[in-house]
């Protein structure tokens, strides 16, 4: 097994930087996620690592050794992709042994680690089938399979779950979960969805434009964004951000004072806090609902402060629900504030 590491890598397409100056390590056995955007450059930088794009600069290596002149085929990784591209010819043993075969693998050897391959992801009776009488679900697991049959130093996966329907979607995730902790296969995995980043990774790595925002394990990501640009993509819906100041020790939304500013010098900011993290009781900060989403267990409440920002509420299945157009206060849980430079947008600490 080994590790990947981008050094200072950078990928550009004419005027597009795909990939800027990224230096990130995905440890040994990690499963680490790409998550940004679609068109952040996730893409790319997992082919960078297969060796189907050259950097423009920069170094990536595989188990400690640099591998930009190193070929494809040499580089002992196996990547899944959200098209399994199956042969649709033939059957499913042919394409999860198709890898052997390119390795002149013994044609016994090819049947034994096949057949624990296909039994790994519950294939075995699906063996002589041909692709076109499975369901996606199925294939993406002969794709999955194809891929574990070679036993690489790493697995890249390219959204391979984004053409189930979301019951399959779920449990494929929980496979892929589960194969990598018991193979402790290193594991770069790319998505858009941050449920699935949140779920599956060891470490999660955001991007966007082209640029590594934060990495680090989903708890922390979550708790302590570096971004206002993180703090929004992750969670569902993401934190609400709201322009704000600082002034006399005091945190205000409007007039509205909303916590303590420690660690921010008086002026402007922008100000953080989690759906979760507010309700709406009698007195708090003046706002106007415009839309109500039930969820069943919890409902959304999108509210309209006075300078017109939509915030959302998160109520749970007890509290009041408010209507359509109704004016309301919302209360914000003072201790679950997060405040960012309103230009930068890079996440203010409180002085210690
Ligand atoms: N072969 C190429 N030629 C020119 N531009 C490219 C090429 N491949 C990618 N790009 C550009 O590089 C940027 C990053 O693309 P990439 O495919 O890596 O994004 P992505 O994060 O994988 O997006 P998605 O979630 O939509 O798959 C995009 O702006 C894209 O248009
Ligand atoms: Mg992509």
């Amino acid at each position: 097994m080994a590790g990947v590491s981008f050094q200072r890598v950078s990928k550009r397409f004419d005027e597009t930087a795909a990939v800027d100056d990224l230096t990130l390590d995905v440890h040994d056995g990690e499963l680490l996620v790409l998550l940004g955007p679609s068109g952040c450059g996730k893409t790319t930088a997992l082919r960078m690592v297969a060796g189907l794009e050259d950097p423009t600069h920069g170094d990536v290596s595989i188990g400690g050794s640099v591998v930009n002149n190193v070929e494809p085929k040499d580089r002992d990784v196996a990547m899944v992709f959200q098209s399994y591209a199956l042969y649709p010819h033939m059957t499913i043993r042919r394409n999860i042994e198709f890898p052997l075969r390119q390795q002149r693998v013994s044609a016994e050897e090819r049947t034994r680690r096949s057949d624990e391959a296909a039994a790994t992801l519950g294939l075995t009776e699906l063996l002589e089938r041909k692709p076109g009488q499975l369901s996606g679900g199925q294939r993406q697991r002969v794709a999955l399979a194809r891929a574990i049959v070679r036993d690489p130093q790493v697995f890249l996966m390219d959204e391979p779950l984004s053409n189930l329907d979301a019951t399959l979607r779920i449990q494929t995730r929980a496979d892929i979960v589960a194969l990598q902790r018991r193979l402790g296969t290193t594991t770069l995995y790319v998505t858009h969805d941050q449920v699935e980043a949140m779920t599956m990774g060891h470490r999660i790595a955001v991007m966007r434009d082209g640029r590594l925002q934060q990495v680090a394990a989903p708890q922390e990501l979550y708790e302590r964004p570096a971004t206002t640009f993180v703090a929004s993509f992750l969670g569902s819906p993401g934190m609400n951000l709201v322009p704000a100041s600082a002034s006399g020790g005091e945190l205000r939304i409007g007039d509205a004072v909303v916590g303590a500013a420690s660690g921010s010098s008086d002026g402007p900011l922008t100000l953080g806090f989690r759906p979760e993290s507010a309700h709406l009781d009698v007195e708090g900060l003046n706002a106007e609902v415009v839309l109500v989403e039930q969820l069943g267990a919890e409902t959304h409440v999108i509210c309209k402060i006075g300078d017109g920002t939509k915030v959302v509420v998160r109520q749970g299945r007890d509290a009041v629900r408010p209507d359509l157009g109704d004016h309301v206060a919302i209360v914000v849980d003072a201790n679950s504030l997060h405040t960012f430079d309103p230009t930068s947008g890079v996440r203010i600490e409180p002085a210690q």
